[in-house]
């Protein structure tokens, strides 16, 4: 056992390869479930007490240096592997960018919490839709120009299905699902098939509202608008309801609020009358709520639809709506402070 100790010794002392994958397979060889050292102290276990005591602490020292040995080679080639790549280590770290919001979102988020605090749910629907949830269910005439292949996209072959125009059709699934009372606005994307220009894409984003009770009335719907409009453009905030059309609202309205007719700005922005235009809205029409199951002779509500875009570009004086889907960072960046 002596000789063996010793000529361990010696292999141990002597190794001085250079690479990982060597380095491993000295280590196994030697101190490895079936490696010589460890062999040597299952002998060593065998031996009587006299020759344990020659034998053990000299056992010990060549188990700790082969494994101080293998220790020593591994972190020596993991620093010249360092040094070899390149890296410079002394170099400060980098900071990382910080994203920000994008102006859609600032203010759909803000417009989803306003109508949060009192008492609306959000809800959310697929923007693939089948023409029941899109037109037909809101009242619709089969022959209603909506329809026409201009403004709906069309998914496949078969007209029912369709990218859907507005969020009314989140509504129709929540009619479907619920009784009233209902209170919830639908946030999302939306799509028409329109030319694009400074003013129009051919996608965009709603929050569209929808509240059913008993004996809720047009004053009820006027008098939220009225909250939503003070509480997102200011407390002074004055609004106006223009008489409208929509298949699904009877009556409909659109809603402007005055925004000032001060500079030449604000002509431009207002087409000369000093209002700008907001939302449209209505009393759902019984038809709809038939539709849906519900009893129109018990329950009543309003509904309105907020295009998100036509907002963000008063609010940052955006010029192009085009400008908001370009994902140039230029543009984005400048959003970081408004959050
Ligand atoms: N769905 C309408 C649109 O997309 C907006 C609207 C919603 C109007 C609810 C009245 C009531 O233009």
């Amino acid at each position: 056992m002596k000789e063996r100790i010793e000529s361990l010794l010696a292999e141990v002392q002597n190794f001085g390869s250079k690479t990982a994958t060597e380095i491993e397979a000295f280590r196994i060889e030697m101190l490895g479930k079936k490696g010589q050292i460890t062999a040597l102290f299952n002998e060593f276990r065998e031996l009587p007490g006299d020759q344990k005591r020659i034998f053990g602490k000299t056992l010990n020292e060549l188990k700790n240096l082969a494994a101080e040995r293998v220790q020593a080679l591994k972190e020596a080639t993991e620093e010249q592997t360092v040094q070899n790549s390149g890296l410079d280590l002394s170099r400060p770290a980098n900071f990382s960018q910080l994203g920000s919001r994008h102006p859609v979102n600032l203010v759909k988020n803000e417009i989803v919490s306003i109508f949060k605090r009192i008492g609306f749910s959000v809800s959310a629907g697929p923007e693939i839709e089948d023409d029941w949830h899109n037109f037909t269910a809101l009242n619709f005439p089969e022959e209603h120009p909506a329809r026409d292949m201009q403004d709906t996209f069309f998914v496949g072959r078969e007209p029912d299905w369709a990218l859907r125009t507005h969020t009314s059709s989140v509504q129709v699934r929540v009619m479907e699902n619920e009784q009233p009372p209902i209170r919830t606005i639908s946030p999302g994307r939306v799509f028409r098939n329109e030319a694009i220009s400074a003013r129009s894409h051919c996608f965009f984003h709603q929050v569209e509202g929808l509240y059913i009770d008993k004996d809720v009335s047009f004053a009820d719907l006027k008098q939220t608008l009225l909250f939503f409009a003070q509480e997102f453009f200011g407390p002074e905030t004055k609004i106006r309801l223009r008489p409208s059309y929509f298949p699904f609202t009877e009556p409909s309205a659109e809603m402007d609020v005055y925004w000032g007719l001060e500079n030449e700005r604000d002509y431009r922005m207002t087409k000369g009358t000093g209002w700008l235009e907001v939302l449209g809205c209505g009393m759902v029409d019984p038809n709809v709520l038939k539709n849906n199951g519900i009893d129109p002779e018990v329950y009543s509500g309003f509904a309105f639809g907020i295009g998100v875009e036509r907002i963000a570009l008063h609010r940052f004086q955006i010029p192009d709506i085009r400008m908001l889907f370009e994902n140039d960072l230029r543009f984005l960046e400048q959003f970081k402070a408004a959050h």
